[in-house]
């Protein structure tokens, strides 16, 4: 079957197995490796895109699903000439050790920003204000990216430069 699919504002028409998930689908068939595969499982964030702005596992993701859709990888948001905010923060922070997570905390940190700019509450919020970018909060927040390498402070550190300096 065929599914057009918009990345990092790109058209691609790919023809693939019904069954293809959206991670393999970047990956094998597009030759964007820097989303990773972790568990394959949606349960360590390290395929995480944004689809249509929001952050989602694309392990979980059926590419058959998102014929029209647009797709934004860690391709996308910035190159080593132009780094992102929250890339340079990373990179200035040492916000990883292996780094095979950082995609995937970068684009779920991306996503992360912007639903607290928009007032989403989290589980751990006090109410239903903006929310503030507490550490306890961040980490509830990005809860959903493990790192195996236990980078999470330095990781937290980096998002809160990287919002500090898009304010
Ligand atoms: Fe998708 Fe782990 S590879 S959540
Ligand atoms: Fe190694 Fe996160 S930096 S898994």
């Amino acid at each position: 079957m065929k599914t057009t699919l918009t990345v990092n504002d790109q058209s691609h028409e790919v023809e693939h197995d019904p069954r293809r998930t959206l991670l393999d689908t970047l990956r094998d068939d597009l030759g964007l490796p820097g989303t990773k595969k972790g568990c394959d499982h949606g349960q360590c964030g390290a395929c995480t895109v944004l689809l249509n702005g929001e952050r989602v596992n694309s392990c979980l993701c059926l590419t058959a699903m998102h014929d029209g859709d647009e797709i934004t990888t860690i391709e996308g948001i910035g190159t080593p000439e132009r780094l992102s905010a929250l890339q340079k923060a990373f990179v200035e922070m040492d916000g990883y050790q292996c780094g095979y997570c950082t995609p995937g905390q970068i684009m779920s940190a991306t996503a992360m920003l912007r639903e607290v700019a928009d007032g989403a509450p989290s589980y751990v919020s006090d109410d239903l204000g903006t929310p503030d970018l507490s550490d306890p909060e961040m980490a509830e927040r990005m809860s959903g990216n493990l790192c195996r390498c236990s980078a999470y402070p330095l990781i937290r550190e980096a998002i809160a430069m990287a919002a500090k300096a898009d304010t």
